[in-house]
């Protein structure tokens, strides 16, 4: 059977990655499947609590069984839960996976937490995500002026300690479209460290849009306003995917300019365009666009599926 946990181990093995996208509406996650189809590139499609809020639990779980009659490679997932209840419920509706984040908490909480949460979707065999290190930039409110690193002694307590599936590490990415305001880069260095510890345990990079200079230049060109954006280099990414073990690449950033861009130009282009379809839908075509690229240039780059 390919479950989530056979494509985990094949990426595992093969050195390609699972892109974790996030979805907020049917046009994004419509736009993401179809990307995924065309490639033939399985994915995990996830959902924040705030998605989760916006959307309604049981709206997300009717959008994603009919992507997954459409294409079956993809895999529902739950994107930094903050409490062991969120995380229930999601496990309870048959989600595929679970983040727990307690990367804000104590190590030692963090653990307890994680551990509870791996108890419990262990049980009906669902795979869980922990995090450790915390990425600059605001995360649900919580504000970090810093990138605070993931020790690697600590990463391999944490895994043995909790029994996670995966584990979120902090090397230098963070979430949105400003992630550097100097040099693009991200820790190898500790990345190695983090690997020798723990050979063949896969690893996570959340905040890895690209964010497109091309895309940002037609948001901007049509009354945006985001100055000096940027993203992880697709090379970076390429590195971490073929000669590391991250297998699983979050990004959403990206999904979200893709959409607002094409929907700003096509409401620009024409002032008495109030057809949704036509605006959604320009945004719609222009996520499959982004995410084929990125199956294309980052996840699969290494024709290993
Ligand atoms: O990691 C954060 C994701 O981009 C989700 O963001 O909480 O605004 O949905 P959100
Ligand atoms: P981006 O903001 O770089 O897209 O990261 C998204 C993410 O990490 C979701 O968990
Ligand atoms: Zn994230």
């Amino acid at each position: 059977m390919k479950d989530l946990k056979y494509f985990i181990n094949k990426a595992l093995n093969e050195h390609f990655a699972l892109g974790a996208i996030n979805f907020n509406n049917m046009e994004t996650i419509q736009g993401i499947v179809e990307a995924c189809k065309n490639c033939n590139s399985p994915a995990i499609l996830a959902v924040s609590e705030g998605a989760l809020k916006y959307m309604g639990a049981n709206y997300v779980r009717a959008l994603f069984d009919a992507a997954k009659k459409d294409f079956p490679y993809i895999y529902l997932h739950l994107d930094h839960g903050k409490s062991f209840e969120v995380c229930k419920d999601a496990i309870d509706l048959e989600f595929d996976s679970v983040m727990i984040d307690g990367s804000n908490l104590k190590f030692e909480d963090n653990i307890l937490l994680t551990k509870k949460v791996c108890e419990y979707a262990h049980k009906y065999d669902k795979v869980v995500e922990g995090e450790l290190g915390q990425l600059k930039g605001v995360e649900d409110d919580i504000k970090n002026n810093a990138h605070i690193y993931t020790d690697p002694q600590q990463a391999k307590t944490f895994v043995e300690k909790t029994g996670v599936d995966m584990l979120a590490i902090a090397i230098g990415t963070s979430h949105g479209a400003y992630k550097y305001s100097g040099e693009q880069k991200l820790e190898f260095e500790i990345l190695k460290k983090i690997e020798n510890l723990l050979p063949n345990f896969p690893l996570v990079l959340h905040g890895a849009s690209t964010v497109d200079k091309k895309i940002v230049e037609e948001f901007n060109n049509y009354g945006g306003n985001l100055k000096n954006a940027s993203g992880i280099p697709e090379n970076l990414l390429k590195i971490a995917v073929s000669k590391h073990n991250i297998i699983k690449i979050n990004t959403d950033t990206d999904v979200r300019l893709s959409m607002t861009s094409k929907v700003r130009k096509v409401l620009a282009e024409k002032n008495t365009e109030f057809d949704l379809r036509n605006y959604l839908g320009a945004g719609r075509n222009n996520i499959t666009s982004t995410i084929s690229e990125k199956i294309i240039n980052i996840f699969l780059s290494n024709d290993k599926i």
